[in-house]
């Protein structure tokens, strides 16, 4: 057995479908790898320790959020008959918590795979995303399993609920800004609420969920097609049936205003909502730049550029 060993994972990014999705239509999404997560473990003389930016101490004093990571550390050394103490667990992760970016989906991801290097066991895909369902659980409520799916994968998907997810080109020549609003997210919030609407409007919320769906569908069809200028506006369009799912924000909003009234092919929020992040198309890595700027004189704390196709133009 290793003395240590460590594990792997990353963000990601919804272009399409987020609550969608919880509800059995379409969504994709894509790794997120300028936000990498690593956790590493080693042997430890003490009682099992968390040694992370959010909380460091021992895992028996953890506060309630990180419960989820309890729960997954006690399940695996008990599935491996192995001893959940004297373990040190130090979690590095660049993803901004609660910001629609997969980050507790993430480090659970890499937490799984570390636990099954230092006890020198292989994992396979369904293995690891039964335990990373399983936390997500406990973090988010009722997920739809798409964030533990991305932030394992190393290619873009195209998710839906209950199927085996399909990797997904997403050769599309363009940019992509996501931009962090600097408030924390709300996913188990937004997820509930939106459940609550599907009681007591069925008709009203179900229509606006299977207008999400019909966007996506769209959207894969002009990503395969490579017509950016479609993709943008069905993102805009997404933007707007999350708006009267109420799962945007004025922060949100502003920052998607600010992106569209200075170029942007489209724009919308990422992930849960209320807070979190937002993406943006752009054609070139210079409009890109320069819509970065306007987010983050618009009150963005963060900006990431992403080159989706492969052949992009400067
Ligand atoms: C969260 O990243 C995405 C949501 O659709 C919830 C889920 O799919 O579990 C809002």
């Amino acid at each position: 057995m290793p003395d240590k060993a460590t594990g792997i994972a990353h963000g990601k990014i919804i272009l399409m479908g987020e609550h969608a999705v919880v509800y059995g239509e379409p969504a994709i999404a894509f790794p997120f790898m300028a936000t990498p997560v690593e956790v590493k473990i080693e042997k430890a003389a003490t009682p099992t320790q968390i040694i992370s930016s959010y909380y460091q101490g021992p895992l028996y004093e953890a506060p309630r959020s990180l419960n989820n990571l309890g729960v997954l550390i006690q399940t695996i050394c008990k599935d491996l008959n192995q001893s959940s103490d004297h373990l040190s667990i130090t979690i590095t992760s660049s993803i901004p918590a609660e910001r629609g970016m997969g980050s507790s989906a993430a480090v659970a991801t890499a937490l799984v795979r570390a636990l099954f290097a230092y006890y020198d066991e292989s994992l396979n895909t369904s293995q690891l995303l039964k335990y990373v369902d399983l936390s997500e659980k406990i973090a988010h409520g009722d997920p739809s399993g798409i964030d533990a799916r991305v932030t394992s994968s190393d290619v873009p998907i195209f998710y839906q609920k209950g199927s085996v997810f399909e990797p997904f080109t997403l050769n599309i020549s363009g940019y992509l800004i996501a931009s962090d609003t600097g408030l924390q997210g709300q996913t188990r919030q937004t997820v509930e609420d939106v459940a609550e609407q599907v009681k007591c409007s069925p008709d009203q919320t179900l229509t606006l969920i299977k207008r999400l769906g019909q966007l996506t569908l769209q959207a894969k069809e002009a990503i395969e097609k490579n017509q950016k200028v479609t993709l943008g506006h069905l993102m805009t369009q997404a933007h707007e049936v999350l708006q009267q799912l109420h799962v945007s924000n004025d922060r949100l909003d502003r920052l998607v205003d600010t992106a569209l009234s200075h170029g942007a092919l489209g724009a919308k929020l990422t992930g849960g909502g209320r807070g979190g992040c937002m993406i943006a198309l752009t054609r070139t890595k210079k409009e890109a730049e320069f819509i970065s700027n306007k987010l983050m004189e618009q009150g963005a704390v963060n900006t990431w550029i992403h080159a989706l196709g492969a052949d992009n133009e400067e």
